[in-house]
């Protein structure tokens, strides 16, 4: 029997019993019909699955497990084969565990620098965030395992995450935070959405009818159970009114009954009841069937495979004088994180992880150097003095000094934000102490997110590892002494000062209250608009190696226009490069838009001397902004400019391309229309020029340019229900509405 069968043949509180957990991990079981119980267990970058029964808070120790790099890492590779393949390797750990459902990946935007969650969220770019999201899910559900895309939607600070009211502009939500799941859910098809603790605009996501109905499930036609996060339900039958199918972890019988109650009472209808119960069925049955109770996998293995995915997400972002990739140096490891690396960050995300290989140790086999500790994670209280003393001495006695510093756990966790980017001050201490007695420092960097960096012209070199998951010391020997280039690109800003963020006034909000003020601007679409410097810009990244860009060409009109260029390879060793494709529109459009916008990305691996073509489409999408007026995606006619470039600031190339918009089909024409958007409807001259003329008193038709401007200007701002107030008795409503009729006629046979 498929599920739509089963549902039929269930009483209502067997159908109730499906719409929430039975303990902390599971859906309810029905062994009249054999049904089992599916588990769901924590991602996104490892699989977390508690091994002995749940506790209340799910915070009991969880089994071994592969510690994979975060996702801040993982967009930073802007490789989709490679977030594939990580959610490929998921999917197996799942299966070797019984596990139906892991619950990631998190495609929230990055709005702010400062949210505690940034280390498992991939970018501050809806494109980019999509693209790795959707590649995730493809890898997991690959291995017959559920993914479930997370947390929908605007939840993107944890400062009050379960009351706070994201205020946002829909046109914001459409380009900016709702399109990251777009693009996730069209293109993975995850079987699953977990709900946002946040209300986005006034209604709690769980139970907000808008987003789950009308967004994702008309909209974008998902097809899958939505899930509430962990202890967010609010108002059960309200959520499973509004859309949602899941209320997770448990509220023992009481939810169900209540469900029931109002199914019998008529306050919401079984049919309502039945859906919810119907897709969380197809979730369960569809684990079941996919299930492989023979699967095991080789820790060594993915151990293995650990290190080669940190190598890729870790970003070169200083590198003068060609210090780095080291040989034959007198190195020494300095600080704590050498020896115990930041490898993961704190909350529901946390593994319990196979093994974790330090720098200190993998460096044996490269290379011998001297270790001084540094600094403790007690940033509050200063450090014990020697280890700054015992620092600056192995600093001193070295050629290079290599810094691993970072942002301990109490700095950056799910459950709150941060306050400021600094590192901690016993940490600056050590790298300023360090930089006066050694002039060849590396620093590298164990953070979730971006931090400032006032001492950046103190160091030669840093390299970005991010919490690179628990093989990230090996993955940051290889990159040090050349094992393979860096290759890795920021997938976020690293702003100069947290003042300069286009959130910076209005994050995290005022009591419960969030106001998006800066609507689309986020990230760099802020700071390459309004032309901030920044301390690295989206998009940046350095090589062991040297890319040269060729001619773009436009290879085809049509509705997807096909762009393509070669890059080169013009160093000496094999490496990757990441091109990206920035989309800039037309001046003087109807809406503000960013100066760029992130529209493709590529990445070639590429042996000295090599050359590789690279190709992008571009579909109407990709020129659309969403307009507010008629609820859509609008193109507008004009000139793009399309930018490819090395990072977003540093564009190599550039091509423009004449679009024919949508144009007049944006316009619901009505006596609120103004004369400026009429004009623009094909043949609405012929409407409005003996208007214009019998209106417009003979001295009026100035040739002086002011006036003209001035004129035109007012006119064109003026409204067809402004005949009334200007012209008397002449300004009937009969002719209003005649103009208005007239335009609309003329409107629709132009389409
Ligand atoms: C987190 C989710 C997580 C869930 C289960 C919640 O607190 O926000 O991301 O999946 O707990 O652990």
């Amino acid at each position: 029997m498929n599920a739509k069968e089963i549902i039929e043949q269930l009483t209502l509180e067997e159908k109730a019993s499906l719409c929430s957990g039975l303990d902390f991990w599971h859906t309810k079981p029905i062994p009249r019909f054999s049904i089992p119980s599916m588990m769901m267990c924590d991602g996104p970058h490892g699989l977390r699955k508690q091994a002995s029964e749940s506790d209340q808070l799910g915070m009991n120790a969880s089994v071994v497990a592969t510690a994979f790099p975060t996702a801040a890492g993982i967009a930073a590779s802007f490789d989709r084969e490679l977030a594939e393949m990580l959610g490929g390797l998921l999917g197996e750990e799942c299966q070797a565990e019984d596990v139906g459902l892991i619950l990631g990946p998190g495609a929230n935007i990055k709005r702010s620098p400062l949210c505690g969650r940034n280390f498992e969220y991939y970018s501050e770019d809806p494109f980019l965030s999509g693209e790795m999201a959707a590649a995730h899910i493809r890898g997991v559900q690959a291995k017959g395992v559920g993914a479930c895309v997370k947390h929908f939607a605007v939840n993107n600070q944890e400062t009050r995450r379960m009351t706070a009211d994201a205020l946002v502009d829909e046109r914001a939500l459409r380009e900016i935070y709702l399109a990251s799941f777009e693009r996730a859910v069209k293109q993975g098809e995850p079987w699953s959405v977990m709900c946002s603790y946040n209300k986005v605009n006034g209604e709690y996501a769980s139970q907000n009818a808008w987003l789950l109905n009308n967004v994702l499930r008309g909209d974008w036609g998902f097809d899958g159970f939505t899930v509430t996060d962990w202890g967010a339900s609010v108002d059960h039958v309200k959520g499973v009114a509004a859309g949602l199918d899941l209320e997770m972890p448990t509220t023992g019988s009481l939810e169900d009954r209540r469900l029931v109650d109002a199914a019998r009472s008529g306050k919401i209808s079984e049919a309502a009841i039945d859906t919810a119960a119907r897709r969380v069925l197809e979730g369960v049955l569809r684990a079941r069937k996919s299930r492989d109770t023979s699967a095991i996998y080789d820790r060594e293995t993915h151990h293995h495979m650990a290190r080669k995915i940190a190598r890729e997400t870790a970003v070169l972002l200083k590198n003068d004088g060609g210090l780095l990739p080291l040989s034959g140096q007198r190195v020494a490891f300095i600080g704590k994180y050498a020896a115990k690396p930041r490898y993961q960050g704190a909350g529901s995300s946390h593994i319990h992880a196979y093994a974790v290989t330090c720098a200190l140790e993998a460096v044996r086999s490269v290379a011998q150097v001297t270790y001084a500790q540094g600094f403790d994670d007690a940033p509050d209280a200063r450090d014990n003095p020697s280890l700054l003393i015992e620092a600056i001495a192995a600093a001193r006695a070295a050629e290079v000094a290599v810094l691993f510093v970072g942002l301990p756990d109490s700095y950056e966790s799910e459950g709150f934000d941060r306050t400021h980017l600094r590192l901690p001050n016993n940490q600056i201490e050590l790298i300023r102490e360090v930089c006066a007695v050694n002039s060849n420092v590396v620093a590298v960097l164990h953070n979730g997110a971006p931090i400032e960096m006032p001492w950046i012209s103190d160091v030669k070199a840093v390299l970005e590892m991010y919490l690179g998951g628990e093989a990230v010391g090996g993955a940051a020997v290889d990159l040090l002494w050349g094992a393979v280039s860096p290759c890795g690109k920021l997938a976020e800003t690293f702003p100069l000062k947290l003042s300069d963020t286009p959130c910076y006034t209005s994050f995290p909000g005022d009591y419960d209250t969030v106001r998006y003020g800066e609507g689309v601007f986020v990230g760099y679409r802020h700071y390459a608009t309004v032309g901030k410097q920044t301390l690295f810009p989206f998009g940046h990244g350095l090589s062991y190696t040297r890319f040269e860009y060729g001619k773009p060409t436009i290879l085809s009109g049509g509705t997807v226009r096909k762009v393509s260029l070669d890059i080169t390879n013009i160093g000496d060793v094999c490496a990757k490069e990441i091109v990206q494709l920035y989309l800039s529109p037309p001046t003087g459009g109807a809406v503000s838009r960013p100066a760029q916008e992130l529209k493709g990305f590529e990445k070639l691996s590429l042996e000295p001397g090599e050359t590789k073509t690279c190709l992008f489409e571009l579909d109407s999408r990709a020129f659309s902004y969403w307009d507010e007026r008629v609820s859509r995606w609008v193109v507008e006619s004009g000139e793009y400019v399309i930018q490819l470039g090395a990072s977003s600031a540093d564009i190599r190339q550039s091509i423009s391309i004449m679009i024919e918009g949508d144009g007049v089909s944006a316009i619901a024409v009505s006596q609120d229309t103004t004369f400026g958007d009429a004009i623009s409807i094909p043949g609405a001259t012929q409407v409005l020029e003996p208007l214009l003329q019998r209106f417009l008193p003979p001295g009026m038709h100035s040739d002086d340019d002011g006036m003209k401007r001035m004129l035109d200007a007012t006119i064109g701002y003026m409204p067809i229900h402004g005949l009334r107030g200007f012209f008397g008795d002449a300004g009937t409503d009969e002719l209003i509405d005649s103009i208005v009729a007239d335009l609309k006629r003329l409107q629709q046979s132009s389409h």
